[in-house]
């Protein structure tokens, strides 16, 4: 079982961070996400021209961390300059539920303040695959 170092989840978000491309916002947000077999896989946002296309730094890594296979995320780490830790969208929190719903989350800001959370504190009652016929 892959233990959770938070701290290293949390410095690789910040490094992903770095990588934003985020011109229009000027706000970078990175993230990542350690998977069950122990790898970190980053993400960060990446803005578009087209404002709706944009994709979250969550989701970039969430996609990331799936396009190389994983399916069972431990735990999820995302940060920005934010006056405390960074509150993840409404989006993001619904693929999250989708994709990581067991996850440790935490949320950071790059004063270092943290707090960790979970996918039934950020979206309680997730619309979720149960809710879909079968
Ligand atoms: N952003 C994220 O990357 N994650 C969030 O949870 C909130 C918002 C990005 C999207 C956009 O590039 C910028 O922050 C401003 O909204």
């Amino acid at each position: 079982m892959t233990s959770i170092n938070r701290d290293a989840l949390i410095a690789a978000a910040r490094a992903a961070r770095d990588q934003a491309y985020a011109p229009y916002s000027r706000f970078h947000v990175g993230a990542a996400v350690l998977t069950a077999n122990g790898d970190i896989i980053p993400g960060c946002n990446i803005e578009n021209a087209a404002y709706p296309s944009t994709m979250c730094a969550e989701r970039v890594a969430l996609h990331n961390a799936y396009a190389h296979g994983a399916r069972h995320i431990i735990a999820l780490a995302v940060i920005a300059d934010t006056p405390g830790p960074v509150s993840p969208c409404g989006g993001c929190r619904q693929v999250m539920a989708e994709l990581c719903p067991g996850a440790v989350i935490f949320l950071a800001n790059t004063a270092g303040v943290w707090v960790e959370t979970s996918l039934p504190q950020l979206l309680p009652g997730a619309f979720d695959p149960n809710d879909l016929p079968s």
